[in-house]
């Protein structure tokens, strides 16, 4: 009994670590996380809570970009449950609108990109943040 438990933990353990490294629900969520966290420091600089440095402003929309270029990768047709994931069936059903949606948010970060001022940055990153909601609310479920 105390050895098959044993054996048991032990396959659990390699389980876990084969799928660390090729989860894409874990890695688009982190992607997501990683846009969430460049969100709220771009929300403070657009409200003047933080001083409009450039470097920290065009690192937002790089983060943006960056997400976005990974993100069609990671819904494969064996992702669509698990993880605790939020995806909607919407994106396997209307796969051409989802990359649609994911080249918009990437094309929109690359248009802030190279941002000088605080004005420009308001108005690139009112831009690319529309983009948000629109995808959430078609794409995603809320839970
Ligand atoms: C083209 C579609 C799309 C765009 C654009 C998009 N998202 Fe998402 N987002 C998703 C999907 C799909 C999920 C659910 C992923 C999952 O759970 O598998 C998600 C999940 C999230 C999560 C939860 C991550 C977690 O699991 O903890 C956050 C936070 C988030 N998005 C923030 C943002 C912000 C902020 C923006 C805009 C700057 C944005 N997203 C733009 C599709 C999008």
């Amino acid at each position: 009994m105390i050895r098959s438990v044993v054996v048991l933990a032990g396959l659990a353990v390699g389980f876990c670590a084969v799928s660390a490294q090729a989860n894409p629900i874990a890695e688009r969520q982190q992607a997501m996380k990683a846009v969430g966290a460049a969100t709220r420091e771009g929300a403070a600089i657009a409200k003047g809570e933080a001083p409009f440095e450039a470097a920290k402003a065009q690192a937002v929309f790089k983060a943006y970009a960056d997400a976005a270029k990974k993100l069609p990768a990671l819904f494969p047709d064996d992702s669509k449950t698990g993880g605790e994931t939020t995806a909607a069936p919407k994106i396997w059903e209307d796969q051409g609108g989802f990359k649609a949606a994911l080249a918009k948010f990437e094309a929109d970060a690359t248009a802030g990109a190279g941002v000088t001022d605080l004005a420009g940055f308001r108005t690139a990153f009112g831009a690319a943040t529309k983009n948000c909601g629109a995808c959430h609310e078609a794409y995603r479920v809320k839970k």
